[in-house]
């Protein structure tokens, strides 16, 4: 059951901003549709910025990969990427040869000599045709990035056990750097910006409704949803092995259902040893939409990261989704920066806002000591 308060969907003052001109529908699923439970979404939807794909989809298959001078591998099956640890004179670092998204994160790194790390990936992002590199550089070195080509595209703040991360990335295709729709992206942030401070808490769940963490039991259902929400995504979350792999492990799944049916999911992907994490895979059935589903998820989630001791709490929305936007702004959340073509997600690849906010300890009352995770029964 849950324990989160219910009460019939009731619309808010706040009035939403008017719709761009400049915006469409072109995305699936994002019509203001009437609400099939009764009550209809609290405003007028906003439609998403029409995608412009500006590159050929990865093939996933057979993959070749270079690891190295003289190193190969060939992967034969649905291979999404590879985490790969290199080491040289003067560098250690743990990549993620990404081939879903054709890119190299580094995922950690210790470089007393930053010239001989960067020039290291340079190699394997030309060996295997990748066009971004992106790097969480501390505050003490993200300019030393600078210094080869990178370029600052976001921080985020407190995410090194409360110290900022500095997103510094490397394109290298004109293809890659150059984004079709950034300066519609760019209104799109300023209305929402200027839209009136939110309340502190999302409007009470709607009655029909009910929140919990995910289950094992849910899989077959939670795959359902994002396979019919997002024609591609960025990690292999439509299959459903790796989402048993990760569920309430590597990441935490909350969900809403409706009559038992899963209307809407979000996760949290842990990062503990940086006690951050990753506010994700945020999908809400078209007809549910705009019922403040999504922000009574997150803030569940958010319960649960403080109760972990997480610090920060971040999310990459999608660029051109007023509405996933929306959402950060009205939890509270502060824009801090825009990864531009960063992976290939709803059908193309897009660019992502980053937001983020510090996650405060809960106040729990004297005398009350039951969890959520206890009402929520978390295990299967
Ligand atoms: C983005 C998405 C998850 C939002 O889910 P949701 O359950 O409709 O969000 P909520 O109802 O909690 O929205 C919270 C607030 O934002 C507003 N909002 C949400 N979508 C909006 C939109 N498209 N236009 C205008 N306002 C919107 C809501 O009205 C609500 O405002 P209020 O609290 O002042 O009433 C949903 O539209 C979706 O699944 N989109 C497709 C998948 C996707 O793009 N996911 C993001 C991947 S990064």
């Amino acid at each position: 059951m849950t324990a989160l308060p219910s009460s019939t969907s009731e619309p808010r003052s706040r009035e939403a901003p008017e719709p761009s001109s400049a915006s469409s529908a072109a995305s699936k699923g994002d019509a203001s549709a009437p609400d099939a439970h009764g009550a209809g979404p609290r405003r007028a939807l906003v439609q998403d910025i029409k995608p412009t794909p500006i590159k050929e989809r990865s093939p996933l298959g057979v993959v070749d990969l270079t690891l190295g001078p003289g190193q190969h591998l060939k992967a034969v099956g649905v291979v999404y990427g590879v985490e790969h640890t290199i080491e040289g004179e003067g560098y250690r670092a743990t990549l993620f040869l990404d081939q879903y998204n054709q890119r190299i994160r580094i995922l950690s790194y210790e470089a007393p000599d930053h010239q001989a790390l960067v020039l290291a990936v340079r190699y394997l992002a030309e060996a295997n045709g990748f066009d971004k590199i992106i790097a969480f550089a501390t505050r003490d070195d993200w300019q030393e990035f600078l210094r080869f080509g990178y370029v600052l595209e976001a921080v985020i703040a407190h995410y090194h056990r409360g110290e900022d991360a500095y997103v510094v990335s490397k394109f290298r295709s004109q293809e890659r750097l150059s984004s079709g729709v950034l300066m519609e992206e760019i209104l799109l942030i300023e209305r929402i910006l200027a839209a009136p401070e939110p309340p502190a808490d999302p409007s009470p769940l709607p009655a029909d409704v009910e929140l919990r963490l995910a289950r094992s039991s849910d899989l077959a259902e939670l795959v359902e949803l994002y396979a019919e929400i997002f024609e591609t995504y960025p990690s292999p979350l439509l299959h459903a092995s790796y989402l048993e792999a990760i569920l309430q492990k590597d990441s935490l799944f909350a969900v809403c259902t409706v009559k038992g049916r899963i209307v809407a999911a979000a996760s949290a992907e842990l990062h503990p040893g940086d006690l951050a994490a990753e506010l994700t895979d945020c999908a809400t059935r078209p007809e549910a939409r705009g019922r403040g589903l999504m922000s009574q998820l997150l803030r569940r989630l958010e319960r649960e990261l403080t109760t972990r001791g997480y610090i920060c709490a971040y999310t990459m929305a999608r660029a051109r989704s007023y509405g996933m936007n929306a959402v950060f702004h009205g939890l509270g959340y502060t824009f801090m920066g825009r990864l531009v073509n960063n992976c290939d997600i709803y059908g193309a690849y897009e660019d992502m806002n980053i937001w983020v906010r510090r996650l405060e300890r809960p106040k729990v009352p004297a005398g009350f000591t039951r969890s959520e995770e206890e009402d929520d029964e978390v295990a299967s």
